[in-house]
Formats: C-alpha cells, structure tokens, sequence
C-alpha cells in the first residue's frame, strides 16, 4: 500500500529526489502552495482561516516545543491527558537547545524516520530545539497568538508569505512542522493536516491577516 502511494506521489511534479532518498516510507513532505492575491480573500473567510490556524498551534504536537522564557518544554505521551512540565528536569537554558545542562539531541537524536514506539523520545531530520522564546504559544489565546504571529519583531521578521515559505521549508526537511502532523508512537497529530495549514496561511494572509478581538 506504501510503495503505491508513493510510486504515485514520485510522479507528480513537486516530489523531490532529496526527500525520496532521505525517507521511502515516512510522510510526504510534499505540499502544493499556491499564492493568492492580497485583499481576495473576505475577513470573514480570513478570521475562519485563522480559527483553524489556531487549533493547529495551539495543539500539543505544536505548542509544546513553543514555551516561555522558563525554557521548559511540555509533553503530552499518548496516554498523559493534560500537557505538563517534561519529565527528568529537563530544561531547555536560553539556548533553547539544553546546551546549559543536558542537550535535547541526547535523547532526541537527528532522523527523518519518524517511527518510534509509544513513550520514547520522538526525533525529526533537524536538531531537535524549543522554539525561541518570542514565538510563544503554549497557554496562549487565540488573540495573543494571532498577535505575536503577524508582528515581524516576534515571529522572525516574516510577513504571511515568509510564514508560509518557514511551514514548506520545514517540511522538506523533516523538521518539527512535518513530525507534528505526523508523530509517531500513538500521539495525537495536529489537526487538519500540513496542506489545509498551509491553505489556511495563505486564506489569512491574503485576508490581510485578520485577528479576533476576543
Ligand atoms: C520540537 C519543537 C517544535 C515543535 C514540536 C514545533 N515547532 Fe515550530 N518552531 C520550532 C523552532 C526551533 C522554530 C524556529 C525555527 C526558525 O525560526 O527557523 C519554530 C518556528 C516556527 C514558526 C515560525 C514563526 C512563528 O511565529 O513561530 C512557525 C510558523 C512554526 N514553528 C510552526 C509550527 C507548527 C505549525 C507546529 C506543529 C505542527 C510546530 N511549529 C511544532 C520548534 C518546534
Ligand atoms: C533524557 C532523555 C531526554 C532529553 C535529554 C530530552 N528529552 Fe524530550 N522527551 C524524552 C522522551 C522519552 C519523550 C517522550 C515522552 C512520552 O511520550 O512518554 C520526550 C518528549 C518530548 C516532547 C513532547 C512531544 C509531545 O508533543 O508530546 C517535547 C516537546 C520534548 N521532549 C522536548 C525536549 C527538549 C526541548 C529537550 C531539550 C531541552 C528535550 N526534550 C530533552 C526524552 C528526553
């Protein structure tokens, strides 16, 4: 059933060589990104497209990895419930990457194979890393989110297209936007999937990036 999927996804025209090698049997990191023109989209279609957008980045396989200056990151197995502090003590430092103490890619070694049994440390084709700190959405509102995202001194410096270029590049190489709608090991995915959340960035940008005020 594999092979055929992806006899099929290497046919069509964006599948690249690169990620063909890197990983036969792991998810597609292939996503069709079609820009529309600024102001074609209505408010209404750009606030639906943002609502969407915050259930993704507010989700676990999102916003765990996405914390404050307290440089912990959550976790939420698959049999956890509620998002609490990562087990073991594990703190992040200011690096963000556990250089202070103990570095992340200890346990969360480098692999574009996402398969991992229930409960061990989930990896992803980069260094594994917290986000930096003023990308924060773990415990955040729809309306603090939508603020930080479209503010270029909080989201590195990008406007719509530059957030939907971070999501593709992400993908392509096996980076955490890719494992978050694709974790392993019985955790929830992100919802909707990366097309729909690539669709739903464009929908919002091209609304003029429209924000709750509630
Ligand atoms: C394992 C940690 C981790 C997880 C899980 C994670 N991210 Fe991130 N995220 C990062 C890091 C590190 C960066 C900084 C990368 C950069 O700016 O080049 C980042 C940056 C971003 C950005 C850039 C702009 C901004 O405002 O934050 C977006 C968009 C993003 N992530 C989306 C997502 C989405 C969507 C998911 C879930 C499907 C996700 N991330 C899950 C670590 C993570
Ligand atoms: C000693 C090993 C170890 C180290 C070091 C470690 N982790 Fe983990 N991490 C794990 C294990 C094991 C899990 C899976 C827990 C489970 O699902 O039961 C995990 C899960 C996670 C998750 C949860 C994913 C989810 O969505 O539920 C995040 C986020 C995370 N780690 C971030 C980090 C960061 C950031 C660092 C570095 C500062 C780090 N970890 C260092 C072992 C480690």
């Amino acid at each position: 059933m594999k092979k055929t999927l992806i006899t099929a996804a290497a046919l069509s025209a964006g599948f690249t060589l690169a990620a063909l090698a890197a990983n036969t049997e792991g998810p597609d990191p292939h996503v069709d990104v079609t820009l529309l023109e600024e102001g074609s989209v209505t408010q209404a279609d750009g606030l639906a497209a943002w609502e969407r957008i915050y259930e993704v980045v507010s989700h676990p396989r999102c916003a765990n990895c996405h914390v404050d200056e307290t440089n912990i990151p959550m976790w939420s197995g698959p049999t956890y419930g509620e998002a609490r502090p990562h087990g073991m003590n594990i703190n992040a430092g200011d690096s963000r990457i556990g250089a202070e103490t103990l570095m992340c890619s200890t346990c969360h070694i480098t692999s574009a194979d996402f398969d991992t049994p229930p409960n061990a440390a989930p990896r992803y084709g980069i260094d594994w890393s917290l986000a930096p700190v003023e990308f924060l959405w773990y415990g955040q509102t729809s309306v603090q989110i939508c603020a930080q995202m479209k503010n270029p001194d909080t989201n590195g410096d990008r406007d719509w297209k530059g957030l939907v270029d971070h999501l593709v590049h992400d993908a392509e190489a096996f980076g955490p936007v890719l494992w978050g709608f694709n974790p392993s090991g019985g955790r929830e995915p992100a919802p909707y999937g990366l097309q729909a959340h690539v669709n739903d960035m464009i929908a919002w940008g091209a609304a003029g990036q429209p924000c709750p005020t509630e």
